[in-house]
């Protein structure tokens, strides 16, 4: 059994001023791209997967016009990340359409595991990652994710804020964390019933449960944050200081 890792990162979204952003003359920068310590949050998750021997290939989907200058910066400062078999090739409009590139560059039998995790979640464990390609080998499809520990509330937008409409009860809530893993023959339908019928979803697991397929939870970390807002560079600074 293969197993590969998708991590999209041709995002330009979100932009997030960070400390070297911060200096006069500096764009912000894309936030897979944000440095904490010197390097790109894309690559501190990319040396984490690099670096676990139970995956064989690594997908990383970008912008084309960022392609080759992230390639020459991972030769001079993360070759290791290119000893595996490491495809960098260019991402689509939005984040589905960018692992649907990928994904069709894979070439993976039926019960192979294809992984997708967020680029900017780089404290994603060996351990993690583990437990969700068991699971997605057991069961077809599992992501992880952390139960609320807020009480979740749906609401109605208005112009000045949010009305709430209705109490979930939290124990019915997971917060759905990345890596998710999937067998490639149960990842690949999803992905071309979605493309057929035009839906685009968030997660790849909300396309594998439309498909049909039931998707299992294994328990994540509070400690694998999307590295979002400057508050989560913060909490990322602290927990590389550990
Ligand atoms: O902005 P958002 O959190 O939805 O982006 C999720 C991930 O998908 C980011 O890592 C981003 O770089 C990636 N993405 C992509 N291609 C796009 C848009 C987003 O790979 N066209």
């Amino acid at each position: 059994m293969k197993i590969v890792v998708i991590i999209p990162a041709a995002g330009l979204g979100t932009r997030m001023a960070s400390p070297q952003a911060a200096k006069p003359g500096k764009p912000t920068a894309t936030k897979q791209f944000v440095e904490l310590r010197g390097t790109p949050v894309l690559v501190h998750t990319l040396k984490k997967f690099a670096s676990n021997p139970e995956i064989a290939e690594i997908f990383v989907p970008l912008r084309k016009s960022e392609i080759d200058s992230f390639r020459q910066r991972l030769e001079r400062e993360a070759p290791e990340i290119l000893r595996k078999k490491t495809v960098l090739l260019e991402g689509g409009e939005h984040r589905q359409q960018s692992v649907a590139n990928a994904l069709a560059a894979v070439s993976a039998d039926a019960d192979d595991i294809v992984l997708v995790h967020d680029a900017v979640r780089p404290f994603v464990t060996d351990e993690i990652i583990h437990d969700v390609i068991a699971a997605a080998a057991k069961y077809g499809a599992a992501i992880t994710g952390m139960p609320a520990v807020d009480t979740v509330k749906q609401v109605e937008r208005t112009a000045e804020g949010a009305i709430i409409k209705a109490t979930i009860p939290r124990e019915k809530i997971v917060m759905a964390q990345t890596p998710q893993g999937f067998r490639y023959d149960v990842l690949k339908k999803a992905f071309d019933e979605a493309a057929a019928d035009g839906m685009v979803g968030t997660d790849e697991a909300s396309l594998v449960e439309r498909s049909g397929h039931q998707v299992a939870v294994v328990m994540g970390s509070p400690r694998n944050i999307k590295i979002t807002t400057p508050a989560d560079l913060d909490l990322a600074e602290f927990f590389l200081k550990r």
